[in-house]
């Protein structure tokens, strides 16, 4: 069965491929998106970017009651936004966590996230690929988990 996720990149993430290609990778996000979409092409992903706290909320309100799944990045929010918790925490969709990079390694304001523990799953430290291990999650898991 076809599932539909949503893919909700936070903010910087824009600059993916130019920005600390030492710590980010050279990928950009539309080249990740690209693959990422063709390797799942069977299920409806939607992708969204936002440099925006109040847009990426908005985006796990207008998903978060239908889609099957929200694969979040939030950037520097993760270590910051109590609102984009919340926010997780009102949706009945599973939100599952991203980072390029592993933040548990880097920098001690970098090691808190406010949002893991409302996460039904998080993916850290393994570049495009983990965006990958996220959508494998939410389609072996849709339905299941609330
Ligand atoms: C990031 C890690 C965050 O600490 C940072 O602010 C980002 C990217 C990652 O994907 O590794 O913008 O979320």
């Amino acid at each position: 069965m076809a599932n539909r996720i949503l893919i909700l990149n936070g903010p910087n993430l824009n600059l993916l491929g130019i920005r600390e290609p030492e710590v980010y990778g050279t990928t950009t996000l539309d080249e990740l998106i690209a693959t990422l979409k063709a390797a799942y092409s069977d299920h409806q992903l939607t992708h969204h970017q936002s440099n925006h706290e109040g847009v990426l909320i908005d985006k796990i309100h207008e998903y978060g009651f239908s889609a099957d799944g929200i694969i979040l990045n939030p950037g520097a929010y993760t270590h910051t936004s109590i609102a984009l918790r919340d926010a997780i925490s009102a949706v009945t969709t599973p939100v599952v966590e991203v980072h390029l990079s592993d933040i548990s390694q880097r920098e001690s304001f970098r090691q808190k996230s406010f949002i893991t523990d409302v996460c039904a799953h998080h993916v850290m430290g393994k570049g495009p690929q983990g965006y990958h291990e996220a959508v494998d999650f939410i389609i072996q898991h849709a339905g299941k988990l609330s």
